[in-house]
């Protein structure tokens, strides 16, 4: 058995994200669909024999909130194993944009540890303890794009197109509690019997909650349309991105943004790198 790992944390958007309910529990009911993408955080993990998870390198904020090391403390709790790691990450999606960075950061540590603490949890199981950590945490886990119902813990693989994708990410840390929290929020789309998929349907009912609250998302959504014909927010934003026909498309389109608001092609992901990782 390995003692070190160096794994992927890929990022999704939400090609489109209806709101249908709220739960009793202040939760919202979601049917989006998750489309992961080749932009990625890169984890390194090291078993400890001390029990201890210590979060290596750069923090942005307290190591406490630290999605990788809540889900390293999250599976010690469920399996009472006394192993521990040293986990360092290596951020390259932006943090508040709407693109599942620290719920892909767990899922991966989740995987990561299964394998190096030897504890031999299927995925159906790691997705239990992926569920307690963030609504998005689970999809990760499983590894396939997918039609995600109820608070994120109903996964449908669905086979999507490949696409080449237009990013624009606006300087702005949206926080989703205050969004999914607004009182203008639509949360009665109807949810739709779905088995085929097409580009472009649907929409982001968070959209016009978080343009009208962060000018920065509204002006890229503005800026987006107008170079690539088409733009739309994922998640609880910041990030917009438009689907394009190929990569010279979204290559002008990202260039073509204006000063200020920095871009990125991206293309998507057939799968999640460690979709048939071993446990
Ligand atoms: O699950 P995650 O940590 O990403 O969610 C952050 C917050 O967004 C939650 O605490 C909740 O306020 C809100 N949320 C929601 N319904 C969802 C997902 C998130 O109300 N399906």
């Amino acid at each position: 058995m390995e003692s070190a790992l160096g794994l992927p944390a890929p990022a999704k958007l939400n090609l489109f994200l209806h709101v249908t309910g709220r739960r009793v529990d202040g939760y919202h009911t979601l049917q989006t669909a998750f489309q992961l993408i080749d932009l990625a955080d890169w984890l390194d993990f090291e078993r400890r024999g001390d029990g201890q998870i210590v979060r290596e390198g750069d923090l942005l904020w307290d190591a406490s909130e630290d999605l990788a090391v809540r889900a390293a403390l999250a599976l010690q709790r469920a399996t009472g194993c006394r192993l521990g790691a040293s986990i360092r990450v290596t951020k390259n999606i932006p943090s508040g944009s709407g693109m599942g960075g620290g719920s892909s950061d767990a899922a991966t540590a989740l995987i990561a540890l299964n394998r190096l603490w030897g504890l031999g949890m299927a995925r159906a199981e790691l997705a239990s303890i992926a569920l307690t950590l963030g609504a998005d945490v689970p999809f990760f886990v499983h590894g396939e794009n997918a039609i995600v119902r109820g608070v994120g813990e109903l996964i449908t693989p669905v086979s999507l197109p490949r696409q080449w994708l237009a990013l624009a990410l606006p300087p702005a840390h949206v926080p989703t509690p205050a969004i999914f929290a607004a009182p203008e929020l639509t949360r009665s789309t109807p949810s739709a019997k779905m088995n085929v998929f097409s580009v472009g349907y649907g929409r982001n009912d968070l959209e016009p909650v978080a343009a009208a609250r962060h000018p920065e998302v509204a002006t890229a959504l503005v800026a987006m349309g107008r170079v690539a014909g088409n733009a739309r927010m994922t998640g609880s934003g910041s990030a917009v991105f438009a689907a394009c026909e190929s990569a010279g498309p979204a290559r002008t389109a990202v260039l073509a943004l204006p000063p200020g608001l920095p871009g990125l092609v991206v293309r998507t992901l057939a799968r999640h790198p460690l979709a048939s990782f071993a446990s």
